[in-house]
């Protein structure tokens, strides 16, 4: 995996997640004592010491371990939450359920959610997700959509009918579901659609972090990854579209605590970032946790050139929204009179 694919950037260069348009006004006179700030919020039934998730990505494969039990470390040592990757692997080879387990065995206290792929729901049904849970204790589970990932795969599922069913079904199983995304972000009408199935939270893991497709052609010999590096409701975006009430995780090219303070902004609850934290878990629990403390740091002082004394206040900051993003989001009918309408229903 590249650089440019870690920092947010596009195979062009270009930082396309829209949290660029977005600029938090400064206050120049705060009136509050920074180390008095308190970046805690409730999440989901859990107090998290800040909004912050480290997002699902791994498991399955013994390499695997290490990295999951770095991850866990750290989640455990910062009160924050982690999600494993999907556990798909481990249900169908048990040998491997210790590559997830071990989140919850070095984590006892961490917010920690499960994954499982909606386009396998099918086959593993209730009983499935339930075992998943099971494995790592599961707080809530997230059920992951990526079927830009499934398209352009040569082998990938394809068939999407009745994923919003299989949903609705897993959503009555008595554990907190997470509908996620995994790089195209969701807008507004299937949000909707999601929060009806009863889902408990979205996660938007919108464009502009993380590209599959850009994985893909990494990994393939056509041109048709890097075509769809194109494809997706920018984060930014995506955050707005997805302010239906229920619980709101933002990710995708989350790289600062200033990113997680403008999602927050713009109404999310928690940010989550996944691939800057791939090769940090590799390297040791202690390389995850000092780079998740720099960007807890970097969003309290954010907060503190805010005025903004917890997360409820951060919330109602004054943004300014340019560009593209401005763009979008008056066409989708967003913006009335320089604010985010959404902002306004909170
Ligand atoms: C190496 C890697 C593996 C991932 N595996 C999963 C997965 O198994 N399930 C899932 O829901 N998302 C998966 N994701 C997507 C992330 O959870 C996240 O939604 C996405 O990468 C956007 O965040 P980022 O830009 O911070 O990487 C993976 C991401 C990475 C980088």
């Amino acid at each position: 995996m590249n650089k440019d694919v870690e920092a947010g950037l596009r195979w062009d260069g270009r930082r396309v997640s829209g949290l660029d348009d977005i600029l938090i006004l400064h206050n120049a006179m705060p009136e509050l004592d920074m180390s008095h700030i308190d970046v805690s919020c409730e999440f989901l039934g859990k107090h998290l010491k800040a909004p912050v998730l480290i997002s699902s990505m791994t498991g399955g494969h013994p390499s695997t371990f290490e990295i999951n039990k770095n991850l866990a470390i750290a989640a455990q040592n910062l009160g924050i939450g982690i999600g494993v990757g999907s556990q798909r692997a481990a249900l169908e080879d048990p040998s491997l359920v210790s590559t997830y387990s071990v989140v919850r065995e070095m984590a006892p206290d961490a917010f920690v959610y499960g994954n499982l792929g909606a386009a396998q729901l099918g086959k593993y049904g209730v009983d499935g997700v339930l075992k998943a849970v099971e494995m790592i204790d599961a707080d809530a589970m997230a059920i992951h959509l990526n079927f830009l990932q499934e398209a352009i795969q040569p082998e990938g599922d394809t068939d999407a009918r009745g994923v919003l069913k299989r949903i609705e079904e897993i959503c009555s199983c008595g554990i907190p579901i997470i509908v996620k995304e995994t790089g195209c972000g969701i807008k507004r009408e299937e949000a909707i659609r999601i929060r009806d199935a009863g889902a408990s939270a979205i996660d938007v893991a919108g464009f502009g972090g993380t590209s599959w497709a850009g994985v893909e052609w990494f990994r393939s010999e056509n041109d048709t990854g890097k075509v769809f590096w194109e494809w997706g409701i920018p984060t930014a975006v995506s955050i707005v579209e997805c302010g239906v009430g229920i619980p709101l995780i933002a990710s995708g090219g989350i790289r600062s605590g200033i990113d997680c303070a403008k999602c927050i902004a713009l109404g999310a609850d928690v940010c989550a970032l996944a691939l800057p934290l791939l090769k940090r878990g590799f390297e040791s629990a202690e390389s995850a946790e000092n780079y998740l403390r720099e960007i807890i740091d970097q969003l309290r002082i954010s907060m503190f050139l805010t005025g903004s004394m917890n997360i409820k206040e951060l919330k109602k900051v004054d943004i300014l929204i340019t560009g593209p993003t401005r763009e979008m989001l008056e066409e989708r009918g967003h913006i009335t009179g320089g604010f985010v309408k959404r902002r306004a229903e909170r």
